[in-house]
């Protein structure tokens, strides 16, 4: 793989281009309560009252949650011959911590209010006083934002562990070991999902910001010297990914971070931003961390973690490029960006436009009614189906309550059983956006289905051409 230097172009087109004075689409509390009515989200722990900033996936937001998962480890791992996988234990070593300068340095500034207690983010507040209800704040104090507990049974004799703040750090204390076991060359990524814990000082924004989330973390490791080609690179892929996954170009953005700004161990990063309901917000950072986490690993472990170039002859420490990105806060944007109302027929219809792949449910199959006639046949298409997609039954309720539920949860195709099915072996689809119907036979019904979902157009003949509820 060679890096494209068109990413440089879409740095200088896309960077801080996005209209700041864009309106939000749709607001959050319409995305809550439609995650909550169709079962993709819940508040986590909600018949104890709740526990804040922390949320459930449901039946539905699980498949989605899942689809996003694979569509990243498709595209980062399964598509290239240059990145690998890896899933690290969430506990390390606390020599760990200590090595990547997340003890020192993985800190917020914290203030307090003397009168209502409530902590924030020193950067958040403007001004010198609470925001909430103007009272004098304490001076700032640094917070370290890694939740702490203990290992061992007797409390006395226990280590102290770390939850991991990033799963970047399970991917650099096993370089040696996936180099030595890959035979791969570099330039050679790393590729790890999993949980992540921050005992952030404000969480908020529903799945946004929480304490528990999941990342989506490569580690690019590459000569030094080549490193900012790579970063271009990366930067293009990792905004392209989101593009082909539906989500409109005018809502993303990139942004450089400044001198000031940048994380303890990074050269350079820059932030895709999506525009969500509260603003501009960084949906994934892609930073260049230059050496510094081999370096650092190799002097507190003793061991040492560069890289022998056998055909050049050459021994270096590689460098590290690292898009990193969040699967909740992915999911947040698929699903803002997908959301739409409109009128049919003098009825609204919320819908999510979800590209297929990310779709919890592919094919709902749904016959007219539920009459004993039309049961068995029904059953018989899903019991087929449901061996290929991920497919729905439903029956209860009207038809037009049915696709509105599958509208609300973006199943791409429903198919529906009517009574001259049973004469004449076909059956309807429907699909979600255009609402046209084509009528195939049943036997062609899986391959069809197929090739939708693979993308072919939905050709609807002027018969079946309808926009029908
Ligand atoms: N290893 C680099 C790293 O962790 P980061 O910018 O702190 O970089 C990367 O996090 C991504 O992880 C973010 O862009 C975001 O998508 C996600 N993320 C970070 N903190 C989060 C939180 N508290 N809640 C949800 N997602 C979070």
């Amino acid at each position: 793989m060679t890096p494209v230097s068109k990413a440089g172009k879409l740095i200088s087109d896309v960077l801080e281009k996005g209209d700041l004075s864009m309106p939000a689409k749709v607001d959050m509390d319409k995305i809550v309560s439609l995650c909550k009515r169709r079962g993709l989200i819940f508040p986590s722990s909600e018949i104890y009252g709740g526990l804040a900033s922390c949320w459930d996936y449901g039946p539905m937001g699980v498949e989605l949650k899942r689809n996003v998962r694979d569509a990243w480890w498709k595209s980062i791992v399964h598509e290239r011959d240059d990145v690998v996988g890896l899933d690290t234990s969430i506990m390390m070593h606390p020599g760990v911590w200590a090595a990547s300068g997340h003890i020192d340095s993985f800190t917020d500034p914290l203030v307090e209010c003397k009168s209502c207690h409530l902590r924030w983010r020193a950067n958040e507040i403007e001004g010198d006083r609470c925001s909430k209800c103007g009272g004098e704040l304490t001076e700032p104090r640094m917070f370290n934002l890694m939740f702490k507990t203990s290992m061992g049974p007797l409390e006395e004799e226990a280590s102290t562990i770390y939850l991991r703040p990033e799963t970047a750090q399970g991917i650099f204390i096993n370089f040696e070991n996936v180099i030595t076991t890959s035979r791969k060359k570099l330039p050679l990524g790393i590729a790890q999902i999993g949980k992540s814990f921050r005992n952030e000082i404000t969480p908020g924004n529903f799945i946004f910001r929480t304490r528990e989330f999941e990342q989506l973390e490569l580690e690019y490791f590459v000569k030094p010297g080549s490193d900012e080609k790579w970063l271009d690179y990366w930067v293009q892929e990792r905004f392209d990914w989101y593009v082909r996954l539906g989500i409109r170009k005018e809502n993303l953005r990139l942004r450089q971070h400044g001198k000031d700004e940048l994380a303890h161990y990074a050269k350079d990063c820059y932030d895709i931003e999506y525009l969500f309901p509260m603003g501009w917000s960084e949906l994934e950072g892609i930073a260049n961390r230059g050496d510094f986490d081999l370096i650092q690993h190799a002097k507190h472990s003793g061991r040492e973690l560069s890289y022998y170039d056998n055909k050049a002859d050459e021994k270096y420490i590689p460098y590290v490029i690292e898009p990193s990105a969040g699967v909740d806060r992915s999911v947040l944007a698929f699903l803002i960006d997908s959301y739409d109302e409109e009128e049919v027929e003098g009825e609204k219809r919320t819908l999510l436009h979800l590209h297929r792949s990310l779709a919890p449910i592919k094919v709902a199959v749904l016959p007219l009614s539920r009459n004993e006639k039309l049961t068995p046949l029904a059953k018989e298409v899903f019991n087929k189906l449901c061996l290929n997609f991920v497919t729905d039954y439903d029956d209860s309720q009207s038809i037009g309550r049915r696709y509105r539920r599958q509208d609300e949860i973006g199943t791409p195709f429903c198919v529906t059983i009517d009574f001259e099915s049973l004469e004449d072996k076909q059956v309807t689809i429907r699909e979600r956006d255009s609402l046209a119907q084509i009528r195939v036979p049943i036997e062609e019904l899986r391959k069809n289905l197929e090739a939708k979902l693979k993308g072919e157009a939905f050709d609807a003949s002027p018969l079946w051409a309808t926009r029908e509820k």
